[in-house]
């Protein structure tokens, strides 16, 4: 009898070797292979020459975008692209307990009543803990149809037989196909199983949302060995006590980087669809530390505050914290301030948090960011009624960033007065009178920091 061959893949990041390894020389996580068997899949791997066959793109029937059905929420649409796209595979992940189950339940009960045919597959929750929740939701109509299963062959003969055209797959860790070794959750089960699902999805023609929950420390194969197997993928993101946003980091059919935001309540999540006040400073005072920045996100801007504290480190490195900002750039800006503005943050810790519990890499925001680091350092508070817009360079120069009108524009509506820009991105000329807002353009960082000093 063939010896069945067995290979070590790391549960982070999918690594694979064929000796156990102590720390992964790929991700470098400690203690996360686990051992696996590879057998051969039956098929012999040898083409019947029938299958598939080239022909020129021409010929090729354009997929019909007008085809999209919509979610029920025009905050999801928007983060799927402009709708649900026919046939497409959604990987929706978050942490346990951030609403994933309740976001797709709500709009396959919303599917269902526009005349779907929706198969919700949970391999978590029984289904009468399934039926709660739709209680809780309100729906008028609860037919969506419901499956406890977690075994991927079974799924399968369910989707021949029903024929849905949009299914849930919650969650994806818990599916398994007993053919292979290892544990529901392992790296080698959820590859398998979401590669079965896909490839049913697309022959058979139906929308799949797969459910995926965000690694905890070693525990469960994460959703980042799926991302570049799906269309689109959607992360829950920031998680204030109300607040849920979502953000698509990949989509083969729309724009990347879209967010929508949800509030919580008792009865499921509601769209919120004016979102710029959510980041701002409620208090409306001066605060010092705080400046007001324009990112865009995928395609809208966001006024959002950042938030900086700089106090005097009592060990000998001081700390560098940072919550939805990047700790690189963080290093960068700091460089920045010191080499070319004489800031001194060599003694201090610094903190950089952004509103809200969002993320933000637009790299739009840096000179809000650098302002209010200057400012917490100074303990002089920013003015209230500006907005700082601008990429800094290494030579500490302010460079131009991309939708300056719309930023300005929703700065303006918003009430801002003032408004701090690269000086190529001064509208010229007519276009200059468009804008009611003050324009003021820097041209490197240090002159910004003078007037407040
Ligand atoms: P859930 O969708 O089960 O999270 P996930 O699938 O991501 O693990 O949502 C869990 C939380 O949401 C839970 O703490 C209860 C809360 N919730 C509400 O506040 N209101 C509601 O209407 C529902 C259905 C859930
Ligand atoms: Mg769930």
């Amino acid at each position: 009898m063939a010896k069945t061959k067995t290979v070590y893949i790391c549960q982070k990041c999918g690594f694979q070797t064929s000796k156990w390894m102590g720390r992964c020389s790929d991700c470098g996580e400690w203690n996360s292979f686990a051992e696996e068997a590879v057998g051969p899949k039956g098929a012999s791997g040898k083409s019947k020459g029938k299958k598939s066959a080239p022909i020129p793109l021409s010929k090729v029937q354009a997929e019909d975008a007008g085809k999209r059905s919509s979610t029920g929420s025009d905050e999801f649409n928007r983060v799927l692209g402009g709708g649900i796209f026919p046939a497409s595979v959604v990987l929706l992940a978050g942490e346990p307990g951030i609403g994933k189950s309740t976001l797709l339940l709500q709009m396959m009960l919303w599917l269902q009543q526009k005349g779907h045919n929706a198969l919700y597959i949970s391999g978590e929750e029984s289904l009468q803990q399934i039926k709660n929740r739709a209680d809780r939701l309100r729906a008028p109509q609860k037919d969506v149809l419901v499956l406890a299963e977690t075994n991927v062959a079974e799924i399968e003969y369910q989707l021949e037989t029903l024929k849905p055209d949009v299914v849930v797959v919650d969650s994806v860790q818990a599916i398994y196909n007993p053919d292979f070794s290892g544990a529901p959750g392992n790296v080698g089960q959820v590859r398998e199983c979401a590669a079965r699902l896909f490839q049913m999805a697309k022959e058979r023609n139906f929308t799949l949302f797969l459910i995926g929950h965000v690694t905890k420390e070693g525990s469960v194969a994460g959703p980042k060995i799926l991302e570049h197997l799906v269309d689109v993928v959607i992360y829950f993101e920031g998680n204030t006590q109300q607040h849920r946003i979502i953000r698509a980091i990949k989509n083969r059919f729309g724009a990347a980087n879209e967010l929508g935001v949800f509030e919580m309540h008792n009865d499921g999540l509601r769209e919120l669809t004016n979102v710029s006040n959510l980041f701002l400073n409620p208090h409306q005072g001066p605060v010092v530390g705080s400046s007001i920045v324009c990112s865009y996100e995928g395609s809208r801007p966001l006024l959002v505050e950042v938030q900086t504290l700089v106090s005097k480190s009592n060990y000998g490195t001081p700390q560098r914290t940072v919550s939805g900002f990047d700790q690189r750039r963080l290093s960068l800006i700091l460089a920045i301030l010191e080499k070319y503005c004489q800031q001194d943050f060599g003694y201090h810790d610094v903190f950089v948090k952004v509103a809200g519990g969002l993320r933000l890499n637009d790299p739009g925001i840096d000179l809000g960011v650098a302002t209010a680091l200057y400012s917490s350092l100074q303990e002089q508070a920013l003015d209230t009624d500006a907005i700082y817009v601008g990429e800094v360079g290494l030579g500490g120069e302010v460079r131009p960033v991309s939708f300056i009108e719309q930023r300005l524009k929703e700065a303006e509506k918003m009430g801002f007065r003032q408004a701090y820009l690269p000086p190529q991105n001064m509208p010229g000329g007519s276009d200059r009178k468009k804008f009611k807002i003050m324009l003021s353009p820097v041209t490197l960082v240090s002159e910004l920091l003078l007037p407040v000093r």
